[in-house]
């Protein structure tokens, strides 16, 4: 296959940033992507209705004339959120999840949940409206090695909470492991999960072999080839419960290539290509429409985009960096790389 046709995509995970950064991102996703969940963890936070309907109106500033894109806003979750606030969220036509971020998880997330399992007031209410929990999967637990967070988290919050409440609708963001995957399959309907293309791409050799990379480090981190395996297995299976989610996540190559670099890996510029490729290894190309463009939708209780876009297979150059207006610079992930494919518009 050296041309595909999918119905356009949506990305179920994204981090747009604000000011500069948000120029510079989005419109490499609105150039593939018909909508996309955007997280809330600026600083300060997206906790209130009111600053989601302030940040989707910023968004919508800064898309480029003539490019068509409908950001879907999330709550950041706190331990002071109101079940009002709650309510006031999913009666909002434009807040479409909440998300859970264990305290100290990963960026801009100080303002989380210290005890995910202290928050049931909040959790019935969700589960009352029906507005999806999208959750950072990870124990923060000091004593817990960085490459078990995972599991752990499923073990010692995620079950509890699904037991606790059993019509809650939760997404699992981003994925790593092989134990996530069981665990999502083991699940109703109820309980999706995104995955990464650098996920179904890369294990953690990529970062720390040959010299450590700095711009393979995102959160949760990558793991060993085995859990790349089942991510892959899943995300290719046809099981409508994962879909796209890119986390793409930009930062300034100052923050990254640092003493103490941010996680998070830019791949917006290219998301469709990245995930065609992971697809492409495992000869199912196939399966990479329901993956990226109706899973998705089918989870959110949300229509099918109406238009096709086309891949094509031909080499991508991809920059060695992008200029932000700040006067700061943003690596893509696979820098300086040709990539297979490319995304060649709507059909
Ligand atoms: C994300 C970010 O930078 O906002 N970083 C990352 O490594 N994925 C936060 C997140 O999704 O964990
Ligand atoms: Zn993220």
């Amino acid at each position: 296959m050296n041309e595909l046709i999918l119905r356009q995509p949506d990305d179920w995970h994204l981090h747009l940033r604000d000011g500069a950064m948000l120029a510079t991102v989005l419109p490499h996703t609105a150039r593939q992507c018909a909508r996309a969940i955007v997280m809330p963890n600026l600083s300060p936070p997206v906790t209130t209705v009111a600053q989601a309907r302030a940040y989707r109106e910023r968004i919508l500033a800064a898309l480029p004339e003539g490019m068509a894109f409908e950001p879907l806003m999330t709550l950041y979750l706190t331990e002071q959120t109101t079940v009002a606030e709650l309510a006031a969220a999913a009666a909002d036509p434009h807040i479409h999840a909440v998300k859970l971020y264990p305290a100290g998880a990963t960026t801009n997330s100080d303002r989380g949940v210290r005890d995910p399992l202290a928050i049931d007031p909040l959790l019935a209410e969700l589960e009352r409206f029906g507005l999806p929990l999208l959750v950072h999967g990870e124990v923060v637990d000091p004593a817990v090695d960085i490459f078990d967070r995972e599991a752990r988290f499923i073990e010692r919050v995620l079950t509890p909470i699904l037991t606790r409440f059993p019509a809650l609708r939760l997404v699992m963001e981003h994925i790593t492991t092989a134990e996530a995957v069981a665990f999502v399959q083991a699940q109703s309907a109820r309980v999706a999960a995104t995955i990464t293309a650098h996920h179904l791409l890369f294990n953690r050799n990529a970062m720390l072999v040959g010299g450590i990379r700095p711009h393979y480090y995102c959160l949760p981190v990558l793991k060993r080839e085995h859990h790349r395996q089942a991510l892959l297995a899943s995300a290719t299976s046809g099981a409508g419960r994962f879909f796209m989610g890119t986390d793409s996540a930009p930062h300034s190559q100052a923050a990254k290539e640092s003493a103490c670099g941010c996680a998070g890996a830019f791949t917006a510029y290219a998301a469709l290509e990245l995930y065609a490729e992971a697809f492409d290894t495992v000869g199912r190309l196939d399966q990479l429409e329901a993956f990226t463009s109706l899973n998705g939708p089918a989870f959110y209780g949300l229509p099918v985009n109406a238009r096709r876009v086309r891949l094509q297979r031909a080499p991508q150059p991809v920059p060695a960096a992008y200029a932000v207006a700040d006067g700061s610079t943003l690596v893509p992930l696979r820098a300086g790389e040709t990539l297979p494919w490319q995304f060649a518009g709507f059909v």
